[in-house]
């Protein structure tokens, strides 16, 4: 397998998300012919499906939410969940959060949110998380919640990783977390328990979505008990 920080050098440009011009980040680009290969052909040459080189609608609309917002996570001890390219992460950090765990399970998203991070200079305060967390307490030894706000951009996409996730966002919140999910009306999104913050218009890609704008809500995850 390439080396990811190579393979993320050579394959994207730095841009800006359309929603979020505050964050440059390493990006696909249409001239550039991997983000044209079937997930079957990168399975095959031993890559993942390139998420992290994406700013997935659901990810820019809370990255927007929180820079506009900074008050949500400065001085704050934040997770963001599934993180892809950091994109939700970097928001918080450029809105002063004091620490940031992003977590992921893909290696090349997890050197994708370095590099982003260094190519912003948000280096400081970031953790890279690189485990599936989705089962583990939310919770301290004292009962005290191991994070102030949890975050999770575009994770409803598929059903078993949308479930399991919005199980343990549900339970982030009944141990006193500030929950926001960002979703583009994805199939898999919980019907209910959920708050509606803010709504956004995000600017797609074609090749990525079946729009060329995405309306995209923020929400706020309630945990069991306000159902
Ligand atoms: C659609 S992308 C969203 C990325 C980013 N939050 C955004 O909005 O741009 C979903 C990401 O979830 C990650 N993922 C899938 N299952 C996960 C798990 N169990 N724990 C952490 N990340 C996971 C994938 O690797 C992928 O990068």
């Amino acid at each position: 397998m390439s080396d990811p920080v190579a393979f993320i050098e050579n394959n994207t440009i730095l841009k800006s998300p359309s929603l979020v011009p505050e964050l440059r980040l390493h990006l696909a680009d249409a001239a550039l012919p991997l983000w044209e290969k079937t997930e079957e052909e990168l399975a095959q040459v031993g890559l993942p499906p390139p998420y992290w080189a994406f700013a997935w609608a659901g990810g820019q609309a809370l990255a927007r939410h929180l820079i506009d917002r900074p008050e949500l996570v400065a001085g704050k001890r934040v997770l963001d969940v599934a993180s892809g390219s950091g994109v939700v992460a970097l928001a918080c950090l450029w809105a002063s959060a004091a620490h940031v765990a992003a977590n992921e399970i893909d290696g090349f998203a997890l050197a994708a949110i370095q590099l982003n991070a260094d190519a912003n200079a948000l280096g400081r305060g970031l953790e890279l998380v690189g485990r599936d967390m989705l089962d583990e307490p939310t919770i301290d030894d004292t009962g005290v919640a191991l994070w102030d706000v949890v975050l999770a951009g575009d994770v409803c996409y598929e059903k078993p990783m949308a479930e399991r996730m919005t199980g343990w966002l549900r339970r982030h919140a009944a141990a006193g977390a500030l929950v926001l999910m960002g979703d583009p009306g994805r199939t898999y999104r919980p019907t209910d328990g959920l708050e509606q913050l803010a709504e956004y218009s995000v600017p797609t890609s074609r090749d990525l979505e079946d729009s060329d704008i995405r309306r995209t809500v923020v929400w706020r995850v309630l945990p069991l008990t306000q159902r």
